[in-house]
């Protein structure tokens, strides 16, 4: 198999893994060459630059975002806000509040960072990266 072939074939397979783990059923293992999202390596380094300024667990957005302390008050933690809501459901970007907030839509929650200070949104690329890690069931990796 060509190169190009094989890339689609792993698309295919990625897409298809995605439905699985999107109905509830046993996620099978992503293709070996697709890119894992890690939660150190991709997701806290946004968290780092955009929100622990606010999100640093003192001030009142109880929220901590920190290293260390983030994945803990994040996934299967009901939010503040709306005690009805999880702030992350593993595999369910479409049921974390930190996905709506990031979303830039105003209808889902005040959009975060609520500073609009000079990274006014966060990009398509990290709001990717986010969805990724929570479809890949938001694991500690
Ligand atoms: C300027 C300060 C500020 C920045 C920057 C900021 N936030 Fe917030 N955030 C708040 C405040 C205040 C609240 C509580 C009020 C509310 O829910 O709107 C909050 C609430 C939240 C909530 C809801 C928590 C809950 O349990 O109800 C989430 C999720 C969130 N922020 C995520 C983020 C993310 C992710 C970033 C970075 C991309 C970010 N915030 C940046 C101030 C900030």
């Amino acid at each position: 198999m060509g190169f190009l072939q094989r890339a689609k074939a792993s698309v295919v397979a990625f897409g298809m893994a995605a439905v699985f783990v999107g109905c509830g059923g046993k996620a099978s293992d992503p293709p070996a060459n697709s890119k894992e999202v890690s939660f150190a390596l991709h997701v806290q380094p946004i968290f780092d630059v955009m929100c622990v300024h606010c999100h640093d667990g003192l001030q009142e957005s109880k929220l901590d975002l920190r290293k260390g302390s983030s994945w803990t008050n994040l996934v299967n933690v009901h939010a503040d806000g709306d005690p009805m809501e999880l702030r992350v459901t593993p595999a369910s970007p479409g049921a974390s509040l930190l996905v709506n907030r990031i979303s830039g839509d105003s209808s889902l929650g005040t959009p975060m960072p609520e500073d609009k200070g000079p990274l006014k949104v966060v990009s398509p690329s990290d709001y990717e990266i986010v969805l990724q890690w929570i479809s890949d069931g938001a694991k500690n990796n």
